[in-house]
This record gives C-alpha cells, sequence and structure tokens, in this order.
C-alpha cells in the first residue's frame, strides 16, 4: 500500500455528493495495489483509490465565519473599552508603586501563574490581564473587519492602527520599567494610549451599524467643535508634564521633569478654565440646532469636563491622594473620548464599502 495525498477536490467529479464550495481539506489517503476479488495485495494490480477516499468526508466543510455589522460593532466598541481600561489599570501600577509586584513573567511568581495575597502583585497582575485582553480584543478587530460583511476596507485600515499601536505600547511599557518610570518614557506612554484611544474611537464610530452621515453645521461651529477637542488634548499633554514633574511621576528616586511642579499645575488647571468656558459657549451655540446628536455629545463633554475640573482642583489641594489622581486619569480619559466623538458627530462623508 501507498500512502499519498489525495486533494478531496480531485474526487469532486466521482463523489456521489458534490463538495460545498469553499472546502480546503486535503485528506491523508491511501492508494493501494490491491485484488479485491483475491483479497490480496497484488504489485501488478492497477493502483485505486480506496473507495472511502472519494466520499464526502465528514470533516471536510470549513465553514468560514462571517460577522454581520453588529457583531463587528461589538468587538470594535469592546476593543475601545478595554483600550480605556488599560490606562487606569497601568496608572494604577505606577500609583501604587506596583511595578514589580510579580518578579517573574508569564507566571507571577516562579512556579505561580496567580499571586498569592499581595496588594502590589494582585495590581501588577491585574494589569497583565487587561494587556492580554487589549491585545486579544485588537487583533480580533483586524480579523472582524475582514469577516464582516458587507466588507468595509477603511474598517480594516483602522484596526491595524490598533495593532500596531497595542505592539508599539508593549514595547514602550518595558523601556518604562527599564528607566524606573523615567518621566518623558511615562508621558509617552501616556500620550501613545490617548492617540489609540482616538483610532478606536474612529472605528468604533465607523463600525455603528447605522452609521450615517453626521449632522451637517455651519462652518464656523464645527470650528468651534474642533478648538474644543484641540484644547482638550492640550490640557491632556500638560497634565502629563504636571504629572512628571511631581511625586507620582515615577519612581522614587527617578529624576523629574526640570518643572516647578505648582507653577505648571495652575498653568494646567487655567488652560482648563479657558477650554471650559470655550466649551459652555459651544453649549449655548448648539441650544437652538435641529438634530440632537451634536447637542447630546456637547451636553457630555461639558458634563465630564466639569466633574474631571473638581477632581483636578480637589487632589491639587489635598496632596494628590492616589485614589483621587487614578479618578484624574479615569477622567481624562473618559473626555477624550467624548471629545473625539464629538467631532465625530459633524462628520459628513459615508463609509466606502468596497
Ligand atoms: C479638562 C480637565 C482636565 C483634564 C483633561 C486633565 C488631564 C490630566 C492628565 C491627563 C494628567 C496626567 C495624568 C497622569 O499622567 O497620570 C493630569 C494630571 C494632573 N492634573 Fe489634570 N486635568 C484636568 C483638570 C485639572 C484641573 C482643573 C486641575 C487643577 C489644578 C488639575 C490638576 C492636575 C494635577 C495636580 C495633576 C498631577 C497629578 C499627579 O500627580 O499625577 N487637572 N491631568
Amino acid at each position: 500500500m501507498i500512502l499519498g495525498f489525495v486533494s478531496i477536490t480531485k474526487a469532486v467529479t466521482v463523489a456521489p455528493k458534490p463538495l460545498r464550495v469553499g472546502s480546503t481539506v486535503v485528506a491523508l489517503c491511501s492508494i493501494e495495489r490491491h485484488d479485491t476479488a483475491r483479497n490480496v495485495f497484488s504489485p501488478n494490480h492497477k493502483p485505486q483509490i480506496r473507495r472511502e477516499c472519494l466520499q464526502p468526508p465528514n470533516f471536510a466543510i470549513v465553514r468560514i465565519v462571517r460577522l454581520n455589522p453588529q457583531q463587528y460593532h461589538l468587538l470594535a466598541r469592546t476593543a475601545l473599552w478595554l483600550l480605556a481600561v488599560i490606562v487606569v489599570s497601568g496608572a494604577s501600577v505606577r500609583l501604587t508603586g506596583s511595578g514589580l509586584g510579580c518578579s517573574d513573567w508569564p507566571n507571577c511568581e516562579p512556579g505561580h501563574l496567580i499571586p498569592e495575597a499581595d496588594f502590589h502583585a494582585w495590581v501588577e497582575f491585574g494589569n497583565r490581564i487587561v494587556t492580554g485582553l487589549v491585545s486579544i480584543a485588537v487583533v480580533l478587530a483586524v480579523l472582524g473587519s475582514m469577516l464582516r460583511r458587507p466588507l468595509v476596507t477603511k474598517l480594516t485600515k483602522w484596526s491595524w492602527g490598533l495593532v500596531a499601536g497595542v505592539a508599539i505600547q508593549i514595547a514602550l511599557g518595558a523601556i518604562t520599567v527599564i528607566t524606573h518610570l523615567s518621566p518623558p518614557i511615562v508621558m509617552g506612554h501616556f500620550l501613545l494610549s490617548m492617540v489609540l484611544i482616538w483610532n478606536a474611537t474612529v472605528l468604533e464610530h465607523m463600525a455603528r451599524p447605522n452609521n450615517t452621515c453626521g449632522t451637517s453645521v455651519v462652518k464656523s461651529l464645527r470650528l468651534h467643535i474642533c478648538l474644543v477637542a484641540v484644547m482638550t488634548a492640550i490640557v491632556v499633554v500638560t497634565g502629563t508634564m504636571v504629572t512628571g514633574s511631581g511625586p507620582h511621576g515615577g519612581d522614587e528616586n527617578v529624576e523629574r521633569l526640570a518643572l516647578p511642579f505648582s507653577e505648571i499645575a495652575r498653568s494646567h488647571g487655567g488652560i482648563v478654565v479657558v477650554l471650559l468656558l470655550a466649551t459652555v459657549i459651544l453649549r449655548l451655540r448648539v441650544q437652538n440646532l435641529r438634530t440632537g446628536s451634536v447637542k447630546h455629545r456637547v451636553n457630555v463633554v461639558l458634563f465630564v469636563m466639569i466633574l474631571q475640573a473638581a477632581i483636578g482642583y480637589t487632589q491639587y489641594f489635598t496632596e494628590l491622594p492616589v485614589l483621587l489622581v487614578g479618578f484624574h486619569v479615569a477622567g481624562a480619559t473618559v473626555l477624550w473620548i467624548s471629545a473625539v466623538r464629538l467631532v465625530l458627530a459633524t462628520v459628513t462623508s459615508p463609509l466606502e464599502v468596497a
């Protein structure tokens, strides 16, 4: 008997039932020189493909999964919120000094995947879990965009951005640990997260099943909305500078940014006051808009901004308690998502369907 590979698809012509299109299975089958009349092996007998190899095999059908727009949107939304969670879980590792909570990788301790009842180890381990979930989510976002029907090539491009960003973040995270949380690296790590959040927010917006064009608004109003988003970005950047020159900027002994903490914190707070004014004026301007989405999103931005400013001032006057700083990081992330969504509400170009 000679063992050989026989492509099942070649057997279609003689198989009793046609195979499904999309079956790519190649089966290991036997080709034999077998005299069936005498039931003995015969080297002179004409080689035959065994009869069972010509049957459609049960395992041969590989179903290609397809996602509908709702299912893909759920994937994109999950990736966005996991990226938001990792900003806070990463910050909590720094704020609680849990960077070396686990001494081994991928196990937390040698021989133990899960930490013992140690607070720092659990904080570090929790961040590792979120990192794993984020990595899976962004890879699924790419794969899902290819399996989505109808296919939208823009979704694949934007989801590749997430994979690239997360890969860079993993490398930057390692550099952050090696440099004992050097403030410029911590700042870069945080700001790149905000770029990733922007990417994920755009992806989630484009993936909405009922994605229709945004509201068309007059040019000056659109500029006003963009100004609020740009100012929010500036506030986030200055916030990381405040952190980089303060007590939570890195390891105890690592050199801080050469900036006077109180002054840079006051400048950060001062820009926020201007931003708040600009947003209140924006709220008055959208009061009479006929469609609700822009007005609703301005309301969300204003609400989160007021809360965030209140947390900012409270933490400044209470010597930066770790818990409040953690809320401040979460607030900055949510505010950034809301500001990007506000801009997207006025984008009027539709999705390209490939
Ligand atoms: C729109 C509102 C605000 C946003 C988006 C914002 C954003 C940020 C961000 C992103 C950070 C860096 C967090 C980190 O790297 O861990 C930060 C830090 C900080 N912010 Fe704000 N902030 C806002 C309002 C305020 C206000 C009104 C104050 C009051 C002075 C303030 C005081 C601070 C202080 C003191 C820090 C340093 C905290 C630390 O030690 O880590 N923030 N902010």
